[in-house]
């Protein structure tokens, strides 16, 4: 083989061998997150105050379809794509999820029932969980 060649050959192996050691795309975050309340690194997701449960689908169930009755009254919304996008006056974007999600203020500029926990996520994971929330839930 040509030398150049040889070394195209072995840069290419290494780079597919490190891809492949970090398998976790930011969808399959972006999952785990919504599903177990855990991040691609393991780390549990955590929200100031405590929330009141530890991932998103306990409280919106894992196909986002919410209408889950919690403390104080508060009934989880329904996360799927009709009730935050096509559905609404002024659609959820990824801004706007994101704020949701981190700082309780909804699409309308109004506040959410504080049962709404509100995340304190690094930027990476509140990217993900946001993205898998518009693109994922039907
Ligand atoms: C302890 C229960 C609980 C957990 C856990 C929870 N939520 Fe919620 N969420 C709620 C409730 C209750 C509401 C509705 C608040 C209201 O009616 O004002 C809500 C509302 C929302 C809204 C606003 C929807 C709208 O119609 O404006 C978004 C977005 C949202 N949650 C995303 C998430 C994501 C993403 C996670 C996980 C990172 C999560 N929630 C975890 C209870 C929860």
């Amino acid at each position: 083989m040509h030398r150049f060649m040889l070394l195209l050959a072995i840069a290419l192996a290494a780079t597919s061998a490190c891809s492949s050691s970090h398998p976790a795309s930011s969808d399959d975050n972006g999952r785990s997150i919504f599903q177990s309340g855990h991040d691609a690194n393991g780390t549990q997701i955590v929200a100031e105050p405590p929330a009141l449960r530890p991932n998103c689908a306990a409280c919106h169930r894992m196909n986002g379809s919410g209408g889950v009755h919690l403390p104080n009254g508060a009934v989880s919304a329904d996360l799927r794509h009709k009730a935050l996008v096509t559905g609404q006056k002024h659609p959820y974007t990824l801004a706007l999820l994101e704020r949701a999600i981190s700082t309780g203020v909804d699409n309308e500029g109004q506040a959410l029932n504080p049962v709404m926990p509100r995340w304190k996520l690094s930027g990476a994971d509140l990217h993900d969980v946001a993205y898998y929330v518009l693109t994922a839930l039907k």
